[in-house]
Order: structure tokens, then C-alpha cells, then sequence
């Protein structure tokens, strides 16, 4: 029997969300830095210009614009934007997250604005990553001694390159995401439908010298997190190609990270850590979410399935771990970075209330999708 959305849960949430966000903005305008987590009553971030997490705060003040119309969201957005341009002057330590940084961010700015200024910071970005192709066919993960690594999360960036191609007419970079797509398939995801965290190829012969744990809880584990990066990865792959491999992939990811979940719609930070220590991520299930409210549309026969899954990790999302007071900025607790380091467990984190707000969006009958503008 399917789980109805409330009109009035709906709109109760969202008022909350439209109650903390200005909050949340003029705590931002007290740094010089684009907001990672909370502490102590602030945002903070540690990592500076080129972390891979900044490109969702000015998304995340596009989707409130999207959503409110309102002037203080568009002038946020404005402002994170023009901050990462540090990032892009150290191109030397950009990574495969560019699509993250870029494609939400300067990528989302162009399509409502044609600024001209956010087209370049796009476009320079989509050349960057595709600089990282191997042309064994994957897109390189990392810097250093790291040529050969390849990780699931890059199936979310590929949006950047599909843009690319669309703004310019040039097929390559839309060549090279389905490149790494195809590859990815073919070395990631397992007979089961898990993935694994970090593929380790040898650069120049493309064999497969590890699967090392990555943020998960062990070699050959199943990380929550990359298993929501590969379904609304491969999700967005169908819709920016309407290639049949990349929603066959989507679907059985998805089905298995909802064979897998536990009942209280609380993603676990690894489908198969101990029971003990008690350890979540609420960022898997809001990426999960909100692209399981796409599949819906794709899978007719999975529809009602994955969308009362999303609809049900929201409502755990919102009436569990909301943070909706005025005392720390950021809405989503329980989001954690990885298994291994406990200092990054049940923290709140600028990417989870991004996709926490994306899926709340669609579920309020938004259209806008910011990985397809
Ligand atoms: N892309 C890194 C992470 O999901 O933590």
C-alpha cells in the first residue's frame, strides 16, 4: 500500500526549512568560507577553496531561490559562486569532484542568468575533468600517485560533461562520461547490484590491482553513501543519454539499496558494518531520496516502491534529524564522512541539506532539477 505525502506534513516541513535557511545565510556572511558543517553554533570549514563540498551551498541557495523566488537566496548563491574562483586558480588541485563544484553551482547560475562569467567557470570546469579521462576509459579520481584510482562517486559528476557537450556541440565530453559510465559498470558494481567504494586500475593496462575499503566498512563491504552516488549517478546518465544500460544499472542499484536498508529509513554508513557501534548517514538517504523520486518516473512498474522509500527517509529526515532551531545553522544531523574516522560520524554537512532540500522540492512538485539544468 503506498505511503501518501500529507499536504500538510509537506507544507509543514517546508515552512521549517523557509523558517531556518535565512538563519543559515547570515551565519554563512559571518565567514570567508563556504560552509561544510556546524560547530559550536557556526558553520565552519577546515578545507578551504578547492574542497569538494563547496559547489552545494550555492546549490543549496538555488534551490531556495527555486523554491521561494526570494532575493536573499539568489545574492548567497551569487556570493559562494564568486568564492570558489580560488578553487579554479589552483586548478593544479582540482579533482574529479568538479561536477559537485561546478556543474550545481556556476552550471545552475547560467542556466537562470546567462551570466557569461558563469559559463566560463562551467566550461573551464568540464575541461578539467575531462583532462582526468584515461583513455582505458575511466575518469581519474585523485592527484598524486594516484593514476589509476577510480571511485563510484565520479558517476556524479558526469552532469558537467553532459552540459558540455550540450553548451558546446562537442561530443567528446559526453564520449568520455559514457566512457567512465560503461567502465564503471563493468568494474564496480557487482553481480549483487553493491559497489565498490575505490576501483585501483593499473593506468596503463586498465587491470585491476585493488578494491581497498574506501569510507565504507571494509574491503568488499557495500559504503551507503556510494551506493546512493551510483543510483542517482546512473539515473542522471539515463536521463542525459537515454542509454538502457544506465537505467538497468540505476534500478538494480536501487533495489538493492532498498532490499538492504534499515527499517527506520536511517541508512547505516555501511550496508554491512555490526550492528554495534550505532553509526548513520543521513547524507546517503537524502542523496538516495531524491533519486529515487527520478527513477520513479523512469521504472513505471517500480514507481509506487521507489517512491514511497524516498518519501519515507524524508519524513525520518525531517521529524527525526531535523535541526530546526535557531541555535546552529544546518538542518540535517547524523550525516557521516566515513566508517573509519569516528570524528566525521554524526555531524551535519552542507551536501545532506542539499539533497535533503532537492528532495522536499520534488516531492512539493518541482521540476527544476539542477544536475539536468
Ligand atoms: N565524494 C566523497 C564522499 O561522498 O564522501
Amino acid at each position: 500500500m503506498s505511503t501518501s505525502v500529507s499536504p500538510a506534513w509537506l507544507g509543514e516541513v517546508w515552512d521549517k526549512v523557509t523558517a531556518k535557511m535565512p538563519y543559515c545565510v547570515e551565519k554563512a556572511r559571518e565567514l570567508d568560507v563556504i560552509p561544510y558543517t556546524a560547530k559550536d553554533g557556526r558553520w565552519v570549514n577546515p578545507y578551504g577553496a578547492s574542497w569538494w563540498t563547496n559547489g552545494f551551498w550555492p546549490a543549496l541557495a538555488r534551490l531556495m531561490e527555486i523554491g521561494t523566488g526570494e532575493a536573499i537566496y539568489r545574492q548567497e548563491a551569487e556570493r559562494g559562486e564568486a568564492m570558489m574562483d580560488a578553487a579554479l586558480e589552483r586548478f593544479e588541485e582540482l579533482h574529479h569532484d568538479l561536477g559537485f563544484q561546478f556543474k550545481i553551482s556556476s552550471g545552475v547560475s547560467y542556466a537562470l542568468t546567462k551570466n557569461p562569467k558563469s559559463l566560463r567557470r562551467t566550461l573551464f570546469a568540464a575541461y578539467m575533468l575531462a583532462g582526468r579521462f584515461n583513455p582505458n576509459g575511466f575518469i581519474r579520481a585523485w592527484n598524486g600517485d594516484r593514476a589509476g584510482w577510480s571511485i563510484i562517486d565520479t558517476m556524479m559528476n558526469l552532469p558537467l560533461l553532459y552540459w558540455a557537450s550540450r553548451e558546446t556541440g562537442d561530443p567528446r565530453f559526453r564520449l568520455i562520461a559514457q566512457r567512465h559510465a560503461d567502465h564503471t559498470i563493468q568494474h564496480f558494481i557487482r553481480p549483487d547490484a553493491s559497489s565498490h567504494h575505490i576501483v585501483i586500475f593499473d593506468p596503463e593496462t586498465d587491470a585491476v590491482l585493488d578494491t581497498p575499503r574506501g569510507q565504507g566498512y571494509a574491503p568488499g563491504s557495500s559504503w551507503t553513501r556510494g551506493q546512493a552516488w551510483a543510483l542517482y549517478g546512473f539515473t542522471l546518465s539515463y536521463l542525459w543519454t537515454g542509454k538502457d544500460s544506465y537505467l538497468e544499472t540505476a534500478r538494480r542499484v536501487a533495489d538493492r539499496f532498498l532490499e538492504r536498508i534499515t527499517p527506520e529509513w536511517i541508512p547505516n554508513i555501511d550496508f554491512e558494518q555490526p550492528e554495534q557501534p550505532f553509526a548513520k548517514d543521513n547524507c546517503a538517504g537524502a542523496i538516495a531520496a531524491s533519486g529515487l523520486l527520478e527513477l520513479a518516473a523512469l521504472v513505471p512498474e517500480r514507481s509506487e516502491a521507489y517512491r514511497d522509500a524516498a518519501l519515507n527517509m524524508v519524513k525520518a529526515m525531517a521529524d527525526h534529524c531535523g535541526d530546526w532551531t535557531m541555535d546552529e545553522p544546518g538542518i540535517l544531523r547524523l550525516c557521516s564522512g566515513s566508517y573509519e574516522d569516528r570524528s566525521s560520524w554524526h555531524i551535519k554537512m552542507v551536501y545532506g541539506d542539499c539533497f535533503f532540500v532537492e528532495a522536499l522540492l520534488k516531492l512539493k512538485g518541482s521540476t527544476k532539477n539542477i544536475w539536468l539544468l
